[in-house]
């Protein structure tokens, strides 16, 4: 920590720390009474029993107290931070984790911008030190990282002569010297902070998670394979493309209906088109009958056309997009207007959820910061929040209410979203940052889906399709492209097995869900989460002057961010861009088993794969005494899975365990208890089952074990 410094001129030490929960500390800063705290907007309550189950952590910041200045109608704090602590966080972004020595512009918008702007750019990161901050306020937020030095900081590292006369012994000059604390600013007349503390990284994440009311829990059939058809499709079209996944053995729980279902789009009426949907009930109805659910295409902007408008109208914003009301739906009239007609037209003929585009938005097309909203609610924090407002509407007033659970998609969303079933996509289809994508999402309880659209190569096509089987949501995104997942006849095989194999994980990655909504695990997640700050997560290579390229001589550092864990035991090392055939894996400490084989592959190390020696397959380690249930065959969507039996595969010697997740899939009954979770426990002498509880029918059938490695004699 840094030294003991309470005395910077015109700061004000934080002093009104408020013990929340176990770990958990707020304080209040400036006036909050007109701004709004993104946990206000969070799916549920803090999970207060999860977060007193978890070791207790003391207050981190044990020297120089953090501060707050109000200047020039801004709130500024500060968090200190010593030299040897690396910050990583805020948000959704796609250029990595760590954010020492950055500064950051934390606002909503496309991914593209970069510096922090991103489509869900949640102001909470964590240190390597253990513990995290929260910035609980929905206005754009300006942070930096590491950078400056204020002149009466004691933290300072000394000046040092960048053009020393010859034979001189100075220390290396620092493009950027070292900073000692994280600083940021919001426009506006509060703000409130929360301190998460942990035991570990892991453990700081699950706080932040459980504090904004625990990770979302998808029905089953979320997890299963996506695919969303072209926007002009029709009613005929779209049956004829769920025949042809039958036909060929492809798995499907959900088919996505883009902007073409409307009468007018961009702005929406959100009513069936009747040239192309002339019976939408019977539609639908005619897809679950297969197993297969119904996910319409909004964006929020709505149409002169529609029958809703004239009554929005009023509810609504100052400006337009699109030429579109934007409704402000702090305003209980104007979400009342929106879950009638979206109940009539919608749920009520059993859709099972939305894919809510263009919440994020440049400037040109979002409206501008000085629009005005009949809340009062100011133009920033709307732009901050509409995501989060529209999974709220969505998710409480639409589904929950009618004991229905739903999955779907929004392209923004920010801090306390852990709670909401809804997956950032991204138009920027960078395949390196889609994967990096994975680990940031993990650390701020957002989660993402590096959708699949369409490929230049076959082995691009099959690389994409085979990352996208490992995130939280397997989609193929074919609303411009109209590919399908045979399109590249060759990888067709490989990429059916993948989509078999995601299947055949749905009770492992449906119970790691279930610890992310229980006790804040992220599903997904990071590798810095699961072995903390290693030397192998970067390297740094030191600048070279030149006058033109790098005149500063800046360092640069390339963080290892194309590997991640999928539920509690699988590492993922996806195959993309130049490396797609062949990559490096980094192995963690402890010993690491093949998934496919059951191989030991080594421990601490480095090791090369190809897609060769994987038969095209996707590169999956698993740790020693791995348990993990699968489905003992291949299905073709969540209905079939259900009742099927499971093949426990255990890895490498050591004993094992898993908690079984099971309940009815579909509905909130897991809220009151129904559910039922068996303990399956694997030793040298085999598997035993115990059941820890059993207040819901088990959803899969019997479970047998294979062992994927030879045990030692
Ligand atoms: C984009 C969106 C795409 C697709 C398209 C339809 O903004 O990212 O996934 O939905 O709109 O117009």
């Amino acid at each position: 920590m840094a030294k003991l410094t309470n005395q910077l001129d015109g700061m004000i030490p934080i002093s009104n720390w408020e013990p929340v929960a176990n770990g958990i500390w707020t304080c209040e800063l400036g006036d909050m009474s007109r701004e709004q705290r993104y946990s206000d907007l969070a799916a549920e309550p803090p999970r207060l029993e999860a977060i007193d189950a978890l070791s207790p952590a003391d207050f981190p910041f044990i020297g120089e107290t953090p501060s707050y200045l109000v200047t020039d109608g801004k709130l500024a704090v500060r968090l200190p931070a010593a030299a040897d602590e690396q910050i990583y966080g805020f948000g959704l972004q796609f250029d990595g984790l760590k954010k020492s020595k950055k500064v950051l512009t934390l606002n909503v918008d496309h991914w593209g911008r970069g510096g922090g702007r991103t489509h869900a750019p949640v102001p909470f990161y964590i240190s390597s030190k253990g513990y995290g901050v929260f910035f609980n306020t929905s206005r754009f937020l300006k942070v930096y990282c590491q950078v400056g030095n204020r002149k009466d900081s004691p933290n300072n590292p000394p000046p040092v002569d960048r053009n020393p006369p010859p034979d001189a012994e100075t220390a290396p000059w620092q493009a950027l010297p070292q900073g000692d604390a994280v600083e940021g600013h919001v426009n506006g007349r509060g703000m409130e902070v929360v301190v998460f503390s942990g035991a570990n990284l892991m453990d700081v994440v699950r706080r932040y998670n459980l504090y904004c009311g625990g990770g979302a829990l998808p029905p089953l059939w979320g997890l299963g394979f996506w695919h969303r058809v072209n926007a002009h499709f029709d009613a005929s079209q779209t049956n004829a493309e769920v025949a042809e996944f039958r036909k060929k053995q492809f798995p499907l729980d959900v088919i996505g209906l883009e902007p073409g279902w409307m009468t007018y789009s961009y702005p929406c009426t959100y009513e069936w088109q009747p040239k192309r949907f002339p019976d939408p009930g019977a539609f639908a109805r005619g897809l679950l009958k297969d197993g297969v659910r119904l996910n319409l295409w909004v964006n929020p902007y709505i149409s002169p056309q529609s029958r809703i408008y004239e009554e929005v109208y009023p509810y609504s914003g100052s400006h337009m997009v699109w030429l579109g009301v934007v409704p402000d739906y702090h305003m209980p009239e104007a979400r009342k207007l929106l879950v009638e007609q979206h109940t009539e037209d919608h749920l009520d003929i059993g859709i099972s959820g939305y894919k809510v585009d263009e919440v994020d938005g440049y400037d040109f097309w979002l409206w501008p910061d000085h629009a005005t909203f009949p809340s009062g609610t100011p133009a920033e924090s709307m732009r901050q929040t509409y995501g989060l407002l529209m999974q709220h509407m969505l998710y409480k007033d639409l589904f929950k209410k009618n004991n229905r659970r739903t999955y779907g998609n929004v392209r923004s969303s920010n801090g306390g979203g852990s709670g909401y079933p809804f997956v950032i996509y991204s138009d920027s289809y960078n395949h390196a940052e889609y994967i990096t994508g994975i680990s940031t999402a993990s650390l701020c309880g957002i989660l993402w889906t590096p959708e699949t659209r369409s490929a230049a190569t076959a082995r691009e096509w099959l690389n994409r399709l085979q990352t996208v089987c490992f995130s939280p949501m397997a989609k193929l995104n074919a609303w411009a492209s109209s590919t399908q997942p045979w399109s590249f006849p060759e990888v067709t095989n490989a990429v059916r097995d993948v989509i078999q194999l995601r299947m055949r994980l749905l009770p492992y990655l449906y119970s790691a869900f279930a610890d992310y909504h229980f006790n804040g695990t992220p599903p997904m997640r990071a590798m810095i989460l699961e072995i903390g700050t290693h030397a192998r997560n970067e390297t740094v290579t030191k600048g070279e002057l030149h006058g033109e390229t790098d005149p500063y001589a800046m360092d640069k550092v390339v963080e290892a961010t194309d590997q991640f864990m999928f539920g509690p035991s699988i590492m993922v090392a996806p195959f993309y861009g130049e490396k797609a055939t062949e990559r490096e894996v980094n192995l963690p400490p402890g010993d690491w088993y093949d998934f496919y084989s059951g191989r030991p592959v080594g421990s601490d190390t480095t090791i090369t794969v190809t897609a060769e020696a994987l038969d095209d397959r996707i590169p999956l380690f698993v740790k020693d005494g791995a348990v993990i249930p699968m489905l003992s065959r291949d299905v073709l969507n969540a209905k079939e899975a259900s009742g099927c039996d499971l093949e426990i595969r255990h890895y490498g010697s050591a004993d094992g365990t898993f908690e079984l997740y099971e309940d009815d899939g579909n509905t909130f009954g897991y809220e009151q208890g129904n559910y039922r979770i068996r303990t399956l426990s694997v030793t040298a002498e085999g598997l035993t089952e115990d059941i820890l509880t059993d207040a819901a029918p088990p959803m899969f059938g019997s479970a047998s074990l294979k062992r994927m490695s030879r045990l030692p004699v």
